[in-house]
């Protein structure tokens, strides 16, 4: 049995994936007596954090690796003495080559003990989406394999292998795209019918770096940091937002069927571990 007493799980999910997966992994770890609080991201780094706490990171995988404001928050974790075991979830389609390996390194370097990763194949919400009924059988397994990886991490027989430092620089590298061509590129082709929105401001609320932001007018306009999350437009409840660019690289429409906006909406949620 694992001797650490707490989970802080920082997630970020676009579509509901990530939430629904940080969710099952808690329900799990509670089964073993493992406490699971599930915080959002973005926030700020934990300070100071208790020797019988464990910190845990969620996030779906967007390029290879995390999303840019998650690799950010991660770099952004202050250095420890105290060898803070981190477990590390992700969520994706089908591919991902830079998580496990470069975020070894920039933990270890930090002084944690990278504890356990585990990625979960989940429903695709970008070139192309399935059905439902194949999206739940693809939760069905995912569901299997979190009750799996919850089971070995309270057993302590998890392990995190290091990988060649060099993908550290490709990690890099496919951030730098992402993050300064596609992604900003991408962002500043929202657009928002007048007909249709009706000015409720959700678009900005769900917005994880603050991009959507309303005219004097009350209409949402979009500015140059997005991170092609996918909320505003998946979300939006009267499908007023568009993406002229997106029909060249994503395929907007896909939600996890269990997880609802307001369960994204960071004000909702506590943004502290105090309350724990
Ligand atoms: C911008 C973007 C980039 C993505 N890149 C990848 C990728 O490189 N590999 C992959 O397997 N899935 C990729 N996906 C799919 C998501 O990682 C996957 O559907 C994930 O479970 C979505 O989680 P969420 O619902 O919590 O946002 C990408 C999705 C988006 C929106
Ligand atoms: S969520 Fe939709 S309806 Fe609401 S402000 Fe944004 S674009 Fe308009
Ligand atoms: S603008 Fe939309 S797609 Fe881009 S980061 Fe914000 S919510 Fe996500």
């Amino acid at each position: 049995m694992i001797l650490k007493k707490k989970i802080f799980l920082y997630f970020f999910s676009g579509t509901g994936n990530t939430l629904w997966v940080s969710k099952i992994f808690a329900e799990e770890m509670r089964k073993y007596g493992t406490e699971t609080k599930i915080l959002p991201l973005p926030c700020p780094p934990p300070g100071i954090i208790d020797d019988d706490t464990i910190l845990a990171v969620a996030f779906p995988v967007y390029a290879q690796t995390a999303p840019p404001f998650v690799c950010d928050w991660l770099r952004s974790l202050p250095e420890t003495k105290k060898e803070t075991p981190v477990i590390m979830l992700s969520t994706f389609a089908g591919s991902s080559g830079l998580v496990k390996g470069p975020f070894h390194h920039l933990l270890s370097k930090k002084g944690y003990t990278p504890l356990a990763v585990r990625e979960f194949i989940m429903p695709p919400n970008y070139f192309h989406k399935y059905g439902e009924d194949r999206n739940s059988q693809i939760r069905e397994r995912a569901k299997l394999a979190i009750a799996d990886f919850a089971r070995e991490v309270s057993g302590g027989k998890t392990k995190w292998t290091s990988r060649p430092a060099f993908l550290n620089i490709l990690q890099l590298v496919a951030q730098k795209i992402f993050r300064h061509g596609g992604s900003g590129w991408f962002g500043k082709g929202f657009r928002a019918d007048k007909a249709k929105c009706t000015k409720c401001g959700l678009c900005m609320k769900l917005c994880p770096v603050d991009n959507i932001n309303l005219a004097g007018d009350g209409y949402p306009g979009w500015g140059g940091r997005c991170q092609q999350c996918l909320r505003c437009i998946t979300y939006c409840p009267t499908s007023a937002i568009s993406n002229f660019r997106m029909r060249l690289v994503a395929y907007p429409g896909y939600k996890c069927a269990e997880i609802k906006a307001a369960d994204l909406i960071r004000e909702a949620q506590p943004q502290t571990f105090t309350d724990f």
